[in-house]
């Protein structure tokens, strides 16, 4: 467990206004109470339910349950450490990194950015050996560049077992780094270690502050698989990732073309397209979307003519649209995908297409239309009502216009016609988001009863006096003044239990239960949890009653109903005690 000083995190949290830090990643454009509210960053939504406190230093989102402090944000908006999240607000408020609070997680990931450097270096080298050769060939055969080359860092991973594993050890890496960084494998036998990668064409995957973070290795010839990748390690995580992102932001073209493979991405920037990444061998996800919007609004999806890329293409929109990004589609005829396309009929053909590239709605209502037989009657009603529902999404009242003039033409439907069931569709969809929007905003004040993400709630009673205990402890810490806080062995939710012992323990040995302090010892999902019932409004008169209660219920559980003589003797103590029961 990182061991920062509560005095030095109290300091970190109060230089690092939580307002100040969060606006620089959410526009905070709405007020509720004291609260501050902005679209969340953590899941995409379109009606703000992300707050932040000004006066707790905290923030909560109402839809995903996420919450924490400004450490907390930072870790996961930025995908860090505690201590690395630590380090990264120290250095935005100028304050000096106390040095024996280095605990070694952030050594570990320097180190392993340090041997991915190494190994880039070693894999790029190999290249210019007599093995090499091969890999000379197939990047020849691929058309690519010697600038490409160096551009992307591209290298040759031999075909032996342990040339890589040989040369680190050299530079004096050990076995266990090699493993951590996921570049060798353990043998079968259990003893010894193999080269992961092996006869391929090595491609480093480079975030966006230039530091090798995995690698992806296409083989050389047909065999499978045909490529390798990195697993994840304490630097590397595919999801939160784009291959090429690294040169990709510094393009002028205002856009991001999103490709499928590596190979692609290459010749896209080898033939001038500078903005091109792929998604690191997974389909689209919500944090690499999150990651693109952060550079550009406009995002082209350029993704392989088959089936599949096809349905990945659509996937990717529905991920891109709920962030307000603005994405278009490619469609190439001739070629399975823009490498291939490029070499086939060059640069300026793709250019041309870029140009002409659809928007989604016209991509969407084509591969709609794709589904239906326009000849039958029933058909091109089903058609119509579907089609009518994606017009109906778009702001412009003129672009409803066009497109509602162009179904008519394809379906032979009036215009009047196809626009009345745009526009009852419109009104529908307003009707909704409005319910939306009102129950997003009084959600702050029926928190008492928000149900909380994640938890597994076994026994409701149980589940209510674990969140009184827990907001006692954090409101009303005089009440444990006098007596120790309850065991968390009481506690019958499990999420409950985790986020208890933490506070009961710092409580115990007098420790502040500041969420600067707690931001290392709970999971944002946790601290969601509690910031969630701290921000439940409590009946906190006649609380010493109320904590007996608590405690009373709990006990009862954990000795089972059906043991009346411990029971009775508790009440009896209790009685004695505190006067309950009288
Ligand atoms: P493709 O098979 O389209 O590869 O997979 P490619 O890069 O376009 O290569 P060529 O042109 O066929 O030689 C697209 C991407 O999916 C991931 C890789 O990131 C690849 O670039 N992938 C593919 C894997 O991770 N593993 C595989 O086995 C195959
Ligand atoms: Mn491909």
């Amino acid at each position: 467990m990182p061991q920062f000083s509560e005095q030095f995190l109290q300091e970190l949290s109060e230089r690092n206004d939580i307002v100040d830090v969060v606006s620089g990643y959410v526009q905070l454009t709405k007020r509720s109470g004291s609260n501050l509210f902005g679209l969340c960053p953590f899941h995409s939504e379109k009606t703000p339910s992300f707050s932040v406190s000004p006066d707790k230093q905290i923030y909560h989102c109402f839809g995903c349950g996420k919450g924490g402090s400004v450490i907390g944000f930072i870790m996961e908006i930025e995908n860090l450490s505690f201590p690395d999240a630590v380090g990264f607000l120290a250095r935005r408020a100028g304050m000096a990194m106390p040095e024996e609070n280095d605990h070694g997680e952030s050594k570990r990931r320097e180190r392993m950015l340090h041997l991915n450097r190494d190994a880039a270096r070693f894999f790029h080298e190999q290249l210019k050996t007599p093995a090499g050769q091969t890999a000379r060939d197939y990047i020849a055969r691929r058309g690519l560049t010697a600038r490409t080359v160096t551009n992307f860092g591209l290298g040759f991973a031999p075909n032996t077992w342990s040339s890589l594993t040989d040369a680190m050890k050299q530079k004096g890496y050990s076995e266990r780094e090699l493993f951590e960084a996921g570049l060798v494998r353990q043998g079968k036998s259990g003893r010894g270690v193999y080269d992961t990668f092996r006869n391929r064409l090595m491609f480093p995957v480079i975030d966006v502050r230039g530091n090798v973070i995995g690698f992806s290795g296409r083989i050389l010839d047909d065999g499978e698989p045909k490529y390798m990748n990195s697993p994840e390690t304490l630097v590397f995580s595919k999801s939160h990732n784009l291959f090429a992102l690294n040169l990709a932001k510094k393009s002028k073209s205002g856009y991001l073309i999103l490709a499928e493979g590596n190979i692609d991405v290459a010749s896209l920037h080898q033939a001038g397209f500078d903005s091109a990444v792929a998604s690191l061998g997974t389909s689209l996800t919500d944090a690499q979307a999150r990651l693109m919007s952060r550079y550009v609004s406009e995002v082209v999806i350029a993704y392989d003519n088959d089936g599949a890329g096809q349905k990945a293409a659509q996937r990717a929109i529905t991920i891109l649209e709920k962030l307000d990004v603005r994405v278009r589609v490619l469609r190439m005829e001739g070629a399975k995908d823009p490498d291939e396309y490029i070499a086939k009929f060059g640069p300026d053909a793709f250019r041309n297409l870029l140009e002409k590239s659809e928007n989604h709605v016209e991509y969407r209502l084509d591969s709609l239309k794709a589904n239906f037989d326009l000849t039958s009657d029933e058909q091109k009603v089903a058609f119509l009502k579907e089609a009518a529902d994606i017009v109906a999404q778009l702001p412009g009242a003129v672009e409803r216009e066009v497109y509602a003039m162009r179904l008519s033409e394809q379906t032979g439907v009036p215009r009047a016609a196809v626009l009345d069931e745009v526009s009852r569709r419109r009104k529908q969809r307003a009707r909704r988001e409005h319910k939306e929007v009102q129950r997003t905003e009084s959600r702050p004040v029926r928190v008492a009863e928000e149900p909380l993400k994640g938890v597994r709630i076994q026994d409701t009673e149980a589940a209510a006096a674990e969140r009184n205990l827990i907001q006692f402890l954090c409101h009303d810490p005089a009440l444990f003044r006098t007596r120790e806080p309850p065991d968390a062995a009481l506690f019958v939710t499990p999420e409950f239990r985790h986020i208890y012992e933490v506070l009961s323990e710092r409580a115990k040995r007098g420790e502040s239960l500041d969420p600067a302090v707690l931001t290392g010892e709970l999971s944002s999902v946790e601290f969601g949890m509690l910031t969630t019932m701290l921000n439940a409004p409590t009946e906190l008169s006649n609380s010493e009653k109320a904590l007996e209660d608590c405690i009373y219920i709990l006990r009862k559980k954990q000795h089972g109903s059906g043991n009346d003589t411990d029971l009775s003797a508790l009440q009896k103590q209790m009685i004695e005690k505190k006067g309950y029961g009288g």
